[in-house]
């Protein structure tokens, strides 16, 4: 297998083989089940949380269960209301548009969004000038999946729009293992549980995460062993990574020692740690901080971060009081 189609394979098809996520694969069964038996095009849905957690395989496996098409885009390529108009001419009944980072369309797209989504139709202007009219459009049922990292990104009249809002959590390590054996098992890569819970909690909460490890893992195993990926061997290619036993990777460790060394802990604010250690705000509190929130490494406080007596501790540094 070429690495895109084994990429393809690694993503799960339907509910069943989705793993965690317990709680919103119980709700979504139900409303897929029930509008099914209605007939009826899915109610649109919202999927946010942290990147990496499965949002976009969660649309595909939605369509899957719907058994309609999919169509894919995301928020920054929908430029224009044309863009968004050739997209919808070409839904049939109860398929599904996903748009990726939805967050993040211009202003006038999304405001045709909301006929869409409410009462499938939107109005456009044809025409220049003095000839210029509206025309009424009107679309067949359709399903929205829109995902997003921060939903407070979202205005609210689109947000409103959603009638299924959904929170993507961290993985449990118990849930990444069990992604880790799957995947090895798509790779033919032998490992023992003891090799998988290992990766498992050191991959920050997420699947991309844990897939990524994987095959560095797998990789080091072949290389420096005999192929096998147990304790030992993904602990020693993890630790070359520079993966510690938390999870924290390169970025978060610079961000917290950062913190520690040059403002005492905090409180400091978020443009300030970005530029200490030359990453943008917007990854900072996309990718790097949540993790070391849920962690309970640093704190959000109204004056700042700060770093919790754990994160003194889990770093290795003496809290200062
Ligand atoms: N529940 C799961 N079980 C098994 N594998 C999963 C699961 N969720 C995600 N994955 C794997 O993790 C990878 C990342 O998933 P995905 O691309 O869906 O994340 P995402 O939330 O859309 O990320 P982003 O926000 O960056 O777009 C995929 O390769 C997928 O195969
Ligand atoms: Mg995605």
């Amino acid at each position: 297998m070429d690495e895109l189609s084994i990429e393809k394979s690694l993503r799960p098809q339907y509910l069943n083989q989705y793993i965690g996520q317990a709680k919103l694969k119980l709700e979504l069964g139900i409303y897929i089940e029930a509008a099914k038996s209605r007939e009826e095009a899915l109610d649109h849905v919202l999927l946010y949380g942290p990147p990496g957690l499965g949002k976009t395989t969660m649309a595909m496996v939605i369509a899957n269960e719907m058994a309609v098409n999919i169509r894919t885009t995301s928020g920054p390529a929908i430029e224009k209301a044309g863009d968004l108009v050739a997209l919808l001419n070409e839904l049939e009944a109860g398929d599904v548009l996903f748009i990726d980072e939805i967050h993040r369309m211009p202003r006038m797209v999304e405001e045709m969004l909301y006929s869409a989504m409410e009462d499938y139709f939107v109005d456009i202007i044809v025409g220049q000038g003095p000839t210029a009219h509206p025309v009424h459009f009107p679309l067949p049922p359709f399903t929205l999946i829109g995902a997003t990292t921060r939903a407070g990104m979202l205005s609210a009249p689109l947000r409103d729009r959603f009638g299924i809002v959904s929170h993507m959590e961290y993985y449990t390590i118990e849930d990444l293992s069990d992604i880790v054996i799957r995947s090895a098992d798509i790779f033919q890569t032998e490992i023992h549980d003891s090799g998988a819970l290992e990766i498992a909690k050191r991959s920050r909460g997420t699947p991309r995460v844990a897939n990524r490890l994987l095959k560095r893992v797998r990789d080091y195993a072949q290389v420096q062993s005999d192929g096998i990926v147990n304790q030992k061997v993904a602990d020693a290619a993890l630790s070359m990574l520079r993966v510690d036993q938390k999870g924290l990777d390169y970025v978060d460790q610079k961000m917290v020692r950062t913190m520690i060394e040059v403002y005492g802990g905090g409180p400091v604010g978020l443009s300030t740690i970005a530029a200490n250690i030359g990453e943008e705000m917007e990854t900072i509190e996309d990718m790097v901080e949540p993790y070391l929130l849920q962690m309970g490494f640093i704190q959000r406080t109204p004056r700042g971060r700060i770093v919790t007596q754990l994160g003194f501790d889990h770093l290795g540094y003496p809290i200062n009081n």
